[in-house]
């Protein structure tokens, strides 16, 4: 009896995303754009997200709707990602949102970006068990690093996060310095499969150390200090390939030995959740898996679309918060008035 399908809009980035999902979780239509506009300047570039946004947000959602084989009266309820994230974006997906919501007079959800990561394990199909609560969260991307304790719907402990670069911000910088084009994360991957991972020493900062915060700049300067200049211009260098094996087993070392520290700040989890896009990364994948099967704990990482910025995790975390709501005798929330 919630209002669904939930129309779903994101734009916190550099993807811009539309989709359509039922209150069971089943996926009507979901599009994402990835916008180039940035591949020229290396990383994203605000003002050119929120223009780019602004320009293929109407198209897009009339073309998930077209394969929903839906009109927009058939709409229960309308979401948004409204932060955390570039603001030009926000506002432009929000508005959007907004618009629509009190042209069809829906209820509209302000969905948290992040609350929209943790939750998406939970969409049906996704985790073999589920992923009942608690659970622990390893989040990584190129804006965010952190772990959290999933405890709840509107319940999430934050155990530790990034004191500096984002994951996946590393990896990006790393692909520079050896000339790899942007995004750097799946060209180091490649290179780093004809390298030798021990072949460079590299700093693991903070590892070891009490908590689970992550910092990876001074990994990022070891890795600019140990480049020969002419690795830089020539990536044909031997040398190359073994910098960049050897920074991904440094990165999957601090990443495993901060989960490590993560399982003792919480209740036992029932299940090891990776999302973000350096969960597409074979390696640490891998070892994320054998760490789990280590402590006894089902490991789920959504589809790569899923990991990613979607809108299908945004539509199902508004889907979650309407139940939970619901369920403790609260009405829809209905954000409209609120401010991003
Ligand atoms: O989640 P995402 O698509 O966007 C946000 O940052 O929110 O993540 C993108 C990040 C980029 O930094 C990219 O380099 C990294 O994920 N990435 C990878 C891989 N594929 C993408 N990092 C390591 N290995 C990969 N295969
Ligand atoms: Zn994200």
């Amino acid at each position: 009896d919630l209002p669904t399908p939930v129309m779903a809009i994101e734009s916190s980035c550099d993807d811009t995303a539309c989709a359509i999902v039922h209150a069971d979780g089943q996926i009507m239509a979901e599009t994402t754009l990835s916008q180039s506009g940035h591949v020229p300047f290396g990383g994203v570039v605000p003002e050119i997200a929120a223009r780019a946004h602004l320009a293929a947000l109407p198209d897009l959602v009339r073309d998930t709707l077209d394969r929903a084989g839906m009109q927009p009266r058939d709409l229960g309820a309308i979401a948004a990602s409204c932060g955390p994230g570039l603001i030009g974006g926000l506002i432009v997906g929000a508005d959007m949102g907004k618009g629509m919501a009190i042209a069809l007079n829906r209820p509209f959800i302000a969905v948290n970006h992040i609350e929209a990561h943790a939750l998406s394990p939970r969409l049906p199909g996704v985790a073999s068990n589920g992923a009942p609560f608690p659970y622990l969260l390893l989040l990584v991307s190129g804006g965010h690093c952190q772990c959290i304790a999933v405890e709840g719907v509107g319940h999430y402990r934050r155990l530790g996060g990034t004191i500096d670069d984002a994951a996946g911000e590393a990896f990006d910088k790393v692909a520079k310095m050896l000339g790899l084009g942007w995004p750097g994360g799946p060209a180091v991957e490649h290179l780093a499969l004809e390298g030798n991972p021990h072949a460079i020493a590299l700093p693991r900062p903070l590892m070891g150390r009490a908590g689970c915060d992550f910092s990876f700049s001074g990994l990022k300067t070891a890795v600019a200090q140990k480049l020969p200049a002419e690795v830089r211009t020539a990536l044909s260098h031997p040398l190359a390939a073994d910098i960049a094996a050897s920074f991904q087993q440094a990165v999957s070392d601090i990443v495993i030995d901060r989960l490590g520290h993560a399982l003792g700040m919480m209740e036992r989890p029932t299940t090891l959740v990776v999302a973000g896009g350096v969960a597409a990364n074979g390696m640490l994948r891998a070892r994320l898996q054998e760490f789990a099967q280590t402590h006894g704990l089902p490991f789920a990482a959504p589809p790569l679309r899923l990991c990613t910025d979607n809108a299908v995790m945004v539509a199902w975390a508004a889907i979650e918060t309407m139940r939970a709501r619901r369920e403790a005798g609260l009405p829809i929330p209905d954000d409209i008035a609120m401010r991003p």
